[in-house]
């Protein structure tokens, strides 16, 4: 199948969910518990300088485009999916945030060499047809001593699938699921393999179980069914020395 129509699917997949995308499970932050785990997880990756260039891959609604913003940083939020990009750009005009949404494809982006000093993907990763192609074309983006953060998941196979809305059972996904290798999600310790293997050193990753427990708790006291998933952040620079 050829890869624009898997990313067509893709793409009418999150435009369908737009509207509804952030009052989604696990998309927003809900709890102050929620809050402080993403405030540790934001000071275990991101360099400690101000101002820097950024880049969130798949940004959705801009999850991370405004976390990453009200840290002090440039960031631009790159997306394939129409409605995710307008719903994050009505939300940048409701903010003072120093934002651009951009329509392009994560696995190829329109951007010269060495633009960013951080590329940051969150759930994205999982549902990329050449997800080490996609690593790559990260990495090229990244100037000299930049730094590729990812935050993904793992699915336990063996739990039940959760009853809500679920984008790996949905039948846009279902017409490609084949198509797309690493759909059930892969180790943290594999994609810290995967990095190094692409070039990244000072290769890191965290298991951000506080965000987990987190989620878990939020799951208990609004009465939800209790799903636990693997998640992690894994993140690794660009040899300083690699300057063109
Ligand atoms: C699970 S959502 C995550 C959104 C956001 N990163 C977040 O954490 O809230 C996956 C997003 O990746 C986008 N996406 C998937 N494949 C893409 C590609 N090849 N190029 C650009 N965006 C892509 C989808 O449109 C969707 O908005």
């Amino acid at each position: 199948m050829a890869s624009d129509v898997v990313k067509d699917q893709v793409a009418a997949h999150w435009d369908r969910r737009a509207a509804n995308f952030d009052e989604d499970f696990g998309h927003s932050i809900r709890t102050p518990a929620e809050r402080a785990a993403w405030d540790r997880i934001f000071d275990l990756v991101l360099p400690a300088r101000r101002g820097l260039d950024a880049l969130d891959v798949g940004c959705g609604t801009g999850f991370l485009t405004f976390e990453l913003a009200a840290r002090g940083h440039r960031v631009t939020g790159i997306d394939f999916a129409p409605a995710m990009l307008r719903e994050a750009r009505r939300k940048a005009a409701e903010r003072p945030a120093s934002v651009r949404f951009q329509a392009a494809d994560a696995e190829q982006l329109p951007f010269p060499a060495q633009s960013f000093d951080l590329v940051m993907t969150r759930h994205v990763l999982w549902t990329l047809p050449q997800p080490e192609a996609a690593i790559d074309e990260w990495i090229r983006v990244l100037r000299p001593g930049g730094r590729l953060v990812i935050v993904d998941g793992k699915l336990d196979s063996t739990a039940p699938q959760p009853s809500t809305e679920n984008a790996r059972t949905s039948a846009e996904y279902a017409a490609v699921r084949d198509q797309l290798p690493f759909l059930g999600g892969r180790f943290r310790e594999e994609i810290e393999s995967l990095v190094k293997a692409h070039g990244l050193v000072s290769v890191a990753s965290d298991p951000v179980l506080d965000l987990v427990a987190a989620q878990e708790q939020r799951m208990v006291d609004e009465g939800r069914e209790r799903v636990t998933r693997r998640r992690y952040v894994v993140w690794g620079d660009v040899d300083r020395g690699s300057a063109a």
